[in-house]
């Protein structure tokens, strides 16, 4: 038995974490374990209810539970609160941190039946299999944040950027392990050129590369990664990187998936894993019934993999999401004007969950 904490959010998170549930009870129903899920309120829905974005509730549930599964939080309604209120720094980033969820999987995967959905040309990314793993904890999310008068009428803001030797160390590590289970090769991405943190993380990688004999190490530059990835996206197996440039890069390379709507997330390292789409709460189509729910239906089956073992069950998540949208399944943003054959049927986010739900019920 496995006890899941549920916790939908802001927007779009309504409607796409009952989706993921949909898929965990298709694969407990299918596979024989039994799932426990339990609500919980965060982000502006939180704020509203109860005051605080993480409600104590809220986090004690998530500490008691196997694992999170995450909408996504935040939006226009609560920008305008203290600082301290606001989804984003008020909720998320203390889960994380509380958590002590260090190392934030995002991997990049290209589905066949996908190969058109992408704004970017099918011979640049056909194929594309990269595992980011984004340092989740420390640098600038995490550092000391101030503002001071300048004497002038004007202000001074600063955000500091710390990473530690112990902090790099463990990331990479984690990332060389990541490495050795896929094609051996690992990026690790800095701004070494510049920063000083980043040459005190280049430093660590190069001393940890001799004791991963079995992996191809290279270093690179953060601008030059970004370029790099849609320039020849396949030359990337495992990167690792430092927060800030994680939540960039994997924006970026969610396009080589299709949609930033196909791009799940773990967030792991400590005792309970938090699942959660890379997207965020998009206010814009929010209510509607469109909004693609895989990203979140991928980021349950990396709930099966990391948090529960359960290798097989995931495989069987990923299986069916690749089959509805091989029969032509799309939401919205996986349409590309001008490039859909005939075969493409759109639909809405119900729909599509209920469709991932079915294929893996009906799986042998
Ligand atoms: C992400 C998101 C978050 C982040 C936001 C919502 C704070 O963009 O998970 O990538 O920056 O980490
Ligand atoms: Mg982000």
């Amino acid at each position: 038995m496995y006890r899941i904490a549920v916790l939908p959010g802001d927007g779009i998170g309504v409607e796409i974490v009952p989706q993921a549930v949909k898929a965990l009870k298709a694969v407990a129903a299918r596979y024989g374990h039994q799932f426990e899920f339990a609500e919980a309120l965060v982000g502006g829905a939180a704020c509203d209810a109860a005051g605080h974005p993480l409600p104590d509730e809220t986090l004690a549930l998530c500490k008691r539970s196997d694992a999170i599964l995450l909408g996504a939080i935040g939006g226009p309604k609560w920008d305008q609160l203290p600082v301290e209120l606001r989804p984003e720094i008020g909720a998320l980033l203390p889960l994380r941190k509380e958590l002590a969820l260090f190392a934030n999987l995002r991997p990049c995967i290209l589905f066949p039946g996908l190969l058109h959905a992408s704004t970017l040309k099918e011979e640049v990314i056909k194929g594309v299999d990269i595992l980011v793993i984004r340092e989740l904890t420390g640098g600038l999310y995490f550092g000391e944040k101030k503002r001071e008068e300048t004497g002038d009428g004007g202000q001074k803001a600063t955000d500091i950027l710390t990473y530690s030797t112990y902090e790099i160390e463990r990331i990479v590590r984690f990332a060389y392990r990541a490495a050795q289970q896929r094609r051996g090769r690992l990026c690790s991405v800095d701004k070494a050129n510049v920063l000083e943190s980043s040459r005190l993380w280049r430093e660590v990688v190069s001393e940890l590369a001799g004791e991963y004999p079995d992996v191809e190490t290279t270093h690179m530059y953060v601008d030059n990664c970004a370029m790099q990835l849609i320039r020849n996206p396949r030359q990337f197996d495992v990167i690792v990187t430092e927060n800030m440039f994680g939540d960039i890069l994997t924006d970026e390379a969610s396009m080589l998936t299709g949609s930033i709507g196909m791009l799940p997330s773990a967030s792991i390292g400590g005792e309970v894993g938090l699942y959660e789409p890379a997207h965020g709460s998009a206010p814009d189509i929010a209510g509607q019934n469109q909004a693609n729910p895989l990203a979140t239906i991928l980021s349950a089956a990396m709930m099966l993999r990391y948090s529960f073992g359960l290798a097989r069950e995931a495989e069987a998540v990923e299986a069916a999401v690749c089959s509805v949208l091989e029969e032509g399944y799309r939401t919205p943003d996986l349409v590309q004007a001008g490039r859909d054959d005939a075969a493409i049927k759109v639909t809405d986010t119900v729909t599509m969950g209920d469709l991932v739900a079915e294929r893996i019920a009906a799986q042998a």
